[in-house]
């Protein structure tokens, strides 16, 4: 995007990002799945949601959808809006992360490029790519909101998998293969993950 904004200071407060982690008793961390339409993302992300929530510990998901019924809701499919979608949202979860918060992303972020984005923006250690596994024809098999049909059909263009791009991570920090394991199976790699690491105790 342009960059029309001049004359801005960057504000730091007496209150830092350290200080919030104290209070919170975690790592403001933003673990951003990707992975085709049907693969799982939100699925997963609900359910670490919840663990998280049982361990005593605060998170927020952002998800596609939801994202796209407010603040990006003038945003379609190209790979220019996709790319738009993604800028805005990583800096909200960079937000959410400063804030304190486990920050889990649920979007199909289908460009390489984006993601990686979205990473420059977080520090070492800060931005988890999880990659959520799942061929496109158990995506299509599945198909919960019967949208592959519709793209089958020519009623929907630009859909990822069969009409757009869909750039699989290189190196994520954690692949989840949803495939063959139960969203509860998933969920417990990616709690496993941010104990390992640290993030949670
Ligand atoms: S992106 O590519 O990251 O900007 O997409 P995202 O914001 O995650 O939105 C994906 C959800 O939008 C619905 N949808 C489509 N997906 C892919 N391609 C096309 N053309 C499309 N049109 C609508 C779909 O419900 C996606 O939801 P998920 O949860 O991924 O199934």
């Amino acid at each position: 995007a342009v960059q029309k904004a001049s004359n801005i200071v960057w504000h730091e407060g007496s209150v830092s990002k350290k200080d919030r982690e104290r209070f919170l008793g975690q790592k403001g961390v933003v673990v951003w799945f990707t992975g085709l339409s049907g693969s799982g993302k939100s699925t997963v992300a609900r359910e670490v949601e919840a663990r998280l929530l049982k361990l005593g510990c605060l998170s927020y998901v952002l998800d596609g959808d939801n994202i796209r019924f407010g603040l990006n809701n003038n945003l379609g499919f190209s790979p220019e809006d996709r790319a738009e979608n993604i800028r805005r949202v990583s800096h909200v979860a960079r937000l959410f992360a400063d804030a304190g918060i486990i920050t889990l992303t649920a979007f199909i972020s289908p460009y390489r490029a984006d993601r990686e984005a979205a990473r420059a923006l977080l520090g070492p250690g800060e931005f988890i790519e999880i990659y959520v596994r799942c061929s496109l024809e158990e995506c299509e098999k599945r198909d919960a909101k019967g949208l592959y049909k519709k793209a089958r059909a020519g009623e929907i263009k630009e859909f990822t998998g069969i009409s757009a791009p869909y750039e699989e991570p290189l190196s994520p920090e954690l692949v989840l293969e949803t495939e063959r394991e139960t969203p509860q199976e998933s969920a417990e790699k990616v709690i496993r993950f941010l104990a390992d690491r640290g993030i949670i105790s």
